[in-house]
């Protein structure tokens, strides 16, 4: 059991400018009784809690197992022995964690659970590039639906993505959805030399699309010793002018592991919120950017989930579309191995 003076405490390091990430002594005191039940009930009901580094910190400290990027978090969902999934993140990784556990119960807690890269593409978008790209092979990023998935030849995730384009035995690649993700995997292909073939979908996270270089410029005016460190969801422009790139979990690991006066995350800034905590002795500079999908998860709709789920937060997938799509995930242990 938690009081809300020790919530307030362990979440005092927090101090971004987002509302969602502000623990007053008010707010602890009505999120400690919550989080007490879901972490009673969870034990009762074989649940395991997933969280994605974007949502708030009272989730993340408070209640979830398993915290991290999205093939992290994959990984978690493979080897749970729990019979019951909370995913909190957004729909495609429940979606993920349904295709590796077919068999498990998987909810995804906000009905609000969408992400603008997934939502950019369907299945019939797949299949007409596959008649037009007959001989290309088909490469996707997690942020796809399931559906889509089961088109592609070979899923990746922000951690893996530069290393599987590269290593992947076609000399023809059709990446998707993402545009602006696209184009950093063909920079750094051409500063490889790479004779592949690459192309890529017009889809973009609407999130990340929204940092500019002006304002890198700007930060190096002011903090010229801060280190950029950008999530490859940002424009070529930000990603040629940043000090490291990567998903969001090597972003922690990199400001963990790294001495710089000043870091710069350009990514949702729950990751900032998770490094004020975890490496309270590194400073942060900017804004705050939020994804709306995977903030609309709270304690109130994890606790609904456990308590009397509502059957349209369930997961449900059909057989073929899972066996397909786990192919595509299977392509992708195999090369990010
Ligand atoms: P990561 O796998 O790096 O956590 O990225 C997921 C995502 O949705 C980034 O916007
Ligand atoms: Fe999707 Fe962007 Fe939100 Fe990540 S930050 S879940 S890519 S909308």
């Amino acid at each position: 059991m938690i009081t809300p003076k020790e919530l307030k405490e362990t979440l005092s390091g927090i101090s971004i400018g987002a509302s969602t990430c502000n623990y007053s002594i008010e707010t602890c005191e009505k999120l400690t009784p919550i989080i007490n039940q879901i972490n009673a009930l969870k034990k009762q009901k074989n649940t395991v809690i997933l969280a994605h580094s974007y949502v708030s910190p009272d989730i993340i400290y408070g209640v979830a197992d398993h915290v991290g990027d999205s093939f992290e978090l994959s990984k978690a969902a493979q080897s749970t022995n729990a019979s019951t999934i909370i995913f909190a993140a957004v729909k495609f990784m429940a979606e993920t964690a349904k295709i590796l556990n077919p068999e498990k119960r998987v909810y995804t807690p906000s009905p609000i659970n969408g992400c603008s890269l997934a939502d950019a593409i369907t299945a019939d978008d797949v299949i007409a590039l596959r008649k037009q790209y007959p001989d290309h092979a088909f490469i996707c990023y997690i942020n796809t639906s399931a559906e889509v998935k089961a088109l592609c030849d070979c899923c990746v995730t922000s951690s893996n993505v530069y290393d599987i384009v590269d290593h992947y035995p076609n000399q023809n690649i059709y990446f998707l959805p993402d545009e602006l993700m696209g184009k950093n995997i063909e920079a750094y292909l051409a500063s490889k030399n790479s004779n592949k073939n690459f192309k890529y979908y017009s889809g973009t996270c609407y999130v990340h699309e929204e940092y500019d270089p002006d304002m890198i410029e700007f930060l190096r005016l002011n903090h010229p010793d801060a280190a950029i460190v950008a999530h490859p969801e940002c424009k070529p422009s930000i990603i040629e002018k940043s000090t490291f790139v990567g998903s969001t979990s090597q972003m922690v690991n990199y400001v963990k592991t790294t001495d710089h006066p000043q870091y710069v995350l350009l990514t949702e800034c729950g990751l900032t919120a998770r490094l004020q905590m975890e490496a309270p002795e590194k400073q942060f500079i900017g804004s705050c950017t939020m994804c709306k999908y995977m903030k609309s998860n709270s304690l109130g709709n994890i606790l609904n989930v456990l308590e009397s789920p509502q059957p349209e937060l369930e997961i449900h997938l059909n057989s073929s579309t899972i066996s397909k799509a786990k192919a595509s995930l299977m392509a992708m242990f195999k090369y990010a191995s």
